[in-house]
C-alpha cells in the first residue's frame, strides 16, 4: 500500500480510504491489462488536493492512484508487455487545489495527465473524450452530497469500466431529514421526488439505510452497475461509520475481488483504530486486530447466519438458481468472501438445507452448479 498512517494524524479515516482505494486499483489493473484492455484510464473526479500534510502530495488519492498504477504497468513492462497505457485524468473544482494540481502535473510530465478545473459534472463530455478507448476507473470522493448524480451515471453507464464512490454516511444521516435540504438530495439521488420513496421505507433504517438503498437503486435503473458492494469506514475514535466505499462494478471478478481488498483493510482499520487506544489492550494491536476481526468482521458467524437466511429466502423466491448467482446475490450484499460462501453451502448441504450435486472430484459448487431447497 502507497499510504503511510504517520502522515495522517486525526483522518485516519482517510488512510483507511487510500489503502482500500489503492489496493483494489492495483487489483482492477492487473486484471485489465492481463486480459481486458492495453489501456487504463483513471479519473479522480474530486481530486483535490484537500487537507493533506506532505508537500509532495503522497497522501493524496491523485498521487497515490499515479504511484500504484505507474508500479503495475512498470512491473508488467518489465516482463514483456511493452504496449500498456495509463491516462490520468484529474479534475477539481476549487481554484486553489486546481493551481497545486496543475503544478504537480507538470513536474511529471513523463506521465499522461489531464486536468479539468470546475466541477466534474461540467467536464464529463471532455473528459470522456480523453478516455476514449480503454478501461476507466472513476473514483468519486465528494465532500458531501452536493453532486449532480444524473450526468454523473449517464457519464458512467457509457464508459466501460467500474467506479469507487465514497458515499459520505455520517452527514447524510445527519441531515437527509431536513426539508432545506430536500432539493440537494434530490440532485443526489436523481431524483427529484425521492422523498416519498424515502418515506415509504422502514423508519427503523436510520436516514443513512434509506439514502443509500434508494442511491443504490438508481444507479441500477440508470444502468451504470450490477452490483453495489460497500465497505463502511468508521469514525477513527467513535463506533460509528462515516463514510461507505461503494464499488460499482459489472464484473463478478471484481465483486470477488472487492471483498478479499475488504478483509485486508478491515484488518487494518481495526489495527489502526486499537492503536489510537489509550489504555492499550493486553494485546499487540495486530493480535487484536485478528480477534476482533474473527468475531465481528467480514465472514464471521453472524454474517454465515444472515446469508443462510439470505440463500433460503432467494431460493423460496426461484425454486432453484445457479451457484454463480446465488454466490453474487450474497458477496454483494453481505460482508462475505467467495470461498466463506462455498463453505456455507457446503454445510447446508450436509445439514439438508439445501440441495446440489457436486461435478466429480469436486469438494465446493462449481459456477453452473444448480442449487435448489430440499424438496
Ligand atoms: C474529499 S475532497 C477529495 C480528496 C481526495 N480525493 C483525496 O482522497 O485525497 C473533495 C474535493 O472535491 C472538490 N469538489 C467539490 N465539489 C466538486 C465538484 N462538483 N467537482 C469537482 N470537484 C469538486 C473539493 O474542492 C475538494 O477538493
Amino acid at each position: 500500500m502507497e499510504a503511510q498512517l504517520s502522515s495522517y494524524k486525526g483522518r485516519e479515516h482517510s488512510y483507511i480510504k487510500h489503502c482500500f482505494l489503492t489496493e483494489y486499483l492495483r487489483a482492477a489493473a492487473y486484471k485489465t491489462f492481463q486480459g481486458r484492455s492495453e489501456v487504463f484510464n483513471f479519473v479522480d473526479a474530486f481530486a483535490g488536493p484537500w487537507r493533506v500534510a506532505n508537500e509532495d502530495y503522497s497522501d493524496a488519492s491523485f498521487d497515490q492512484a499515479l504511484r500504484t498504477l505507474e508500479s503495475v504497468r512498470a512491473d508488467l513492462q518489465s516482463r514483456g508487455r511493452k504496449r500498456l497505457k495509463v491516462r490520468f485524468c484529474f479534475c477539481e473544482k476549487d481554484p486553489e487545489s486546481m493551481n497545486k494540481l496543475r503544478k504537480y502535473a507538470r513536474m511529471r510530465h513523463e506521465f499522461e495527465i489531464s486536468i479539468f478545473p470546475g466541477k466534474f459534472e461540467d467536464n464529463l463530455g471532455q473528459i470522456a473524450e480523453v478516455c476514449r478507448g480503454g478501461f476507466t476507473f472513476t473514483f468519486i470522493d465528494p465532500t458531501g452530497w452536493n453532486i449532480r448524480s444524473d450526468s454523473i451515471l449517464r457519464f458512467l453507464k457509457d464508459r466501460e469500466g467500474e467506479f469507487l464512490l465514497n458515499f459520505m454516511a455520517e452527514p447524510v444521516n445527519r441531515h437527509a431529514g431536513y426539508q432545506l435540504v430536500a432539493s440537494s438530495f434530490g440532485r443526489f439521488l436523481a431524483d427529484p421526488n425521492w422523498n416519498a420513496q424515502f418515506e415509504n421505507l422502514p423508519q427503523e433504517w436510520g436516514n443513512e439505510r434509506r439514502v443509500l438503498h434508494l442511491l443504490r437503486r438508481q444507479i441500477k435503473n440508470l444502468g451504470a452497475a450490477k452490483y453495489l458492494p460497500d465497505f463502511p469506514i468508521l469514525n477513527p475514535n467513535e463506533e460509528r461509520v462515516k463514510m461507505r466505499l461503494l464499488l460499482g462494478t459489472f464484473s463478478d471478478k471484481g465483486l470477488e475481488v472487492f471483498r478479499d481488498v475488504q478483509q485486508k483493510v478491515e484488518r487494518l482499520q481495526i489495527e489502526t483504530r486499537e492503536q489510537l487506544k489509550s489504555p492499550r489492550s493486553l494485546f499487540t494491536p495486530e493480535e487484536s486486530a485478528a480477534l476482533q476481526q474473527g468475531r465481528a468482521g467480514i465472514g464471521c458467524d453472524k454474517y454465515f447466519l444472515e446469508a443462510d437466511a439470505l440463500v433460503v429466502s432467494k431460493l423460496q423466491k426461484e425454486t432453484h438458481t445457479q451457484y454463480a448467482r446465488l454466490a453474487n446475490c450474497v458477496i454483494e450484499q453481505l460482508p462475505m468472501r467467495k470461498p466463506d460462501v462455498n463453505k456455507l453451502l457446503v454445510r447446508m448441504k450436509d445439514r439438508g438445507a439445501v440441495k446440489f450435486d457436486l461435478p466429480k472430484g469436486r469438494r465446493v459448487p462449481q459456477s453452473t452448479t444448480r442449487i435448489s431447497l430440499p424438496s
